[in-house]
């Protein structure tokens, strides 16, 4: 044979295993699209339903499986499915469970994309879908017919903040027959136990859905999502959709994920301390009209935080996560100037990183349902990050004074 090229077969087909007894804080690191076999007789064997074995890097390696456990030790489930995104975590839930001519229900104050997907792509493929408001369970009941396959929940609802009775609306869609997703991204599992809402095991929704690019993740650098359940056979159904949409993530995100998620209880906590001490900061503020934070006594759906967030009295947990309601007597170029003369809040979406973040919303458009429950004004969203809460205080201070005068 010509030798245009050297020779390196034996660097790909090496003899060397490492000693197998390796163990370090964090889990190995696989990447594969083909997995090996040992013989045919394996590969026609082997599962790909189940964890019991490797069929093909799309369908599961050591590195995706652990994540998947330690998800449902988190959220206190019995199945996970890794999706690239929350967003693909919504829309695999909306794929796998909703054929045309079925209904979807959404809160008013639901994760917009949500809506979108619902208004977008369901809406092409014939499935209906209405809004609800969240804080009126006798609403969401009157709403559940004959095509109602699937109902979401949130809580709190994103931007504005109102927490639902969320025992009330679960029960509601069980007594119904109908399958509810619960978006978990603001608990993340720690506020709350969505598998288990009174902590006797009577009630739990029946798939939680988390953008692990927030909390998970922690790191402001990583996009992915989960499907959490306890029910073997709706696991199946989002698996086979899962699968039919070819939908995997890159082993180094789930070590991003793997490698925050120890910490993630330490960091939900001061981004929680931060967001409520800012959130008082604002309600003595003559600029703003309106502190939205499930927490803050007053704010809607403050009872219905406190009895599952905080059932035996005490703090609580809530994510570092708030809104405010800037007086409309200030003109939309001056709540802009405020913004841009932050520091220290960075203006960007998402949450749950190290860089505090800001995000000013115009409602009108956001909400098929009237908003009594919101004072009129310009609504900003702050998102914690890790700094101190005396630095991003001492910042707020600064640009309101610029910006904002009283
Ligand atoms: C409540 C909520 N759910 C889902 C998502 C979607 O997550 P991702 O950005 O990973 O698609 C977000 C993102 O902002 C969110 O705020």
């Amino acid at each position: 044979m010509p030798h245009d090229r050297p020779d390196t077969t034996h660097l790909i087909h090496h003899p060397y295993t490492p000693p197998a007894d390796f163990e370090a804080p964090q889990p190995g690191v696989f990447k594969a699209s083909t997995v090996y076999f040992p013989n045919v007789a394996a590969m026609r064997s082997r599962q790909w339903k189940d964890k019991s074995g490797y069929t093909y890097g799309l369908h599961g390696t050591p590195t995706t499986y652990t994540l998947e456990e330690r998800l449902c030790a988190l959220e206190g489930g019995r199945q996970c499915l890794l999706v690239p995104s929350g967003l693909a975590a919504i829309a695999t839930t909306a794929m796998a469970l909703l054929k045309s001519g079925d209904e979807v229900l959404i809160p008013d104050n639901a994760y917009g994309p949500n809506k979108a997907l619902a208004e977008g792509e369901l809406a092409h493929w014939g499935i209906s879908h209405r809004c609800y408001d969240p804080m009126q369970p006798a609403a969401l009941e009157a709403m559940i017919g004959e095509r109602t396959r699937l109902v979401w929940l949130e809580a709190p609802g994103s931007v504005t903040m109102e927490f639902p009775d969320l025992p009330a609306l679960v029960r509601l869609c069980q007594a119904r027959g109908v399958v509810c997703a619960l978006d978990n991204t603001w608990g993340a599992g720690l506020a709350f136990a969505p598998f288990d809402l009174f902590g006797d095991g009577t009630l739990g929704v029946d798939i939680s859905v988390h953008a692990l690019t927030k909390y998970p993740s922690g790191g402001g650098d990583v996009l992915m999502g989960s499907l959490v359940t306890r029910d073997p056979a709706l696991h199946l159904k989002l698996k086979l959709c899962h699968m039919r949409l070819g939908l995997g993530v890159g082993a180094n995100d789930v070590e991003a994920v793997l490698r925050a998620l120890p910490s993630i209880g330490l960091r939900y906590a001061a981004q929680d301390q931060s967001a409520r001490a800012l959130a008082r900061w604002w309600q003595a503020q003559p600029q703003c009209v309106q502190v939205l934070h499930p927490a803050l006594a007053g704010a809607p759906g403050h009872a219905h935080w406190r009895s599952l967030c905080a059932p035996r009295g005490g703090e609580g947990l809530a994510a570092g996560l708030f809104s405010v309601v800037i007086s409309p007597r200030y003109g939309q170029a001056q709540v802009d100037a405020f913004c841009d003369s932050l520091q220290r809040f960075r203006i960007g979406y998402s949450w749950g990183g190290p860089v505090s973040l800001v995000v000013p919303y115009a409602l009108a458009g956001m909400r098929a349902l009237p908003t009594p429950q919101l004072q009129a004004g310009h609504l900003l969203r702050f998102s914690m990050g890790l700094e101190a809460a005396q630095a991003l205080q001492d910042d707020l201070a600064q640009a309101l004074q610029r910006h904002l005068p009283i």
